[in-house]
């Protein structure tokens, strides 16, 4: 048996110090965010993202009476983003949330389906997506890819039929 290392590279900053574009996108993502439907967890979270044709889409979370219908916010942006814009790439995205509840510690990071969807856009369009990750402090999380978000992640051109 051989033991092996997997490192992931993630940045850490601030709203202030990200170029503006960056900086543009993380706030359109906190406006997402206060039109969120949450009212079972207080957890508001907005995602937002530039495609390359300029365009910022966004989305956030909307939840379920019963809990499992609803669906996260950057599954909501991602699939409208795919949905409306389905030949333009995906540059990046801004995540940021607030809880009504408490007081939360760090960076939102996405869940491992919303991973899973974004890494579908990443694997199709071969090119990485960038990740913000935006704490109401105004530190933030960066990372270059998806795949450093998820390892191993699934993906296997095979099973595209077409
Ligand atoms: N949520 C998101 O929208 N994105 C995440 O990255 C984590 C969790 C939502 C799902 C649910 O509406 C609420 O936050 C609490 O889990």
């Amino acid at each position: 048996m051989i033991e092996n290392k997997l490192t992931t590279i993630f940045y850490r900053s601030n709203l202030n110090s990200l170029e503006k574009k960056d900086q543009d996108l993380i706030n359109s993502a906190i406006k997402s965010l206060n039109l969120a439907y949450a009212p079972y967890s207080g957890f508001s979270v907005g995602a937002s993202i530039l495609l390359e044709n300029g365009e910022i889409i966004s989305g956030n979370n909307q939840e379920n009476v019963a809990y499992p219908s609803g669906l996260c916010a950057e599954r909501v942006a991602i699939f409208y983003a795919g949905s409306k814009y389905p030949d333009v790439k995906v540059k990046t995205i801004a995540v940021s949330a607030v809880s009504k509840k408490f007081e939360i510690e760090d960076v939102v990071s996405p869940c491992g389906a919303c991973r899973q969807a974004i890494a579908e856009y990443e694997v199709k369009q071969e090119e990485s997506i960038r990740i913000l990750l935006h704490h109401p402090d105004d530190s933030v999380l960066i990372v270059n890819s998806v795949s450093d978000l998820l390892p191993f992640m699934f993906k296997n051109k095979r099973l595209k039929q077409f």
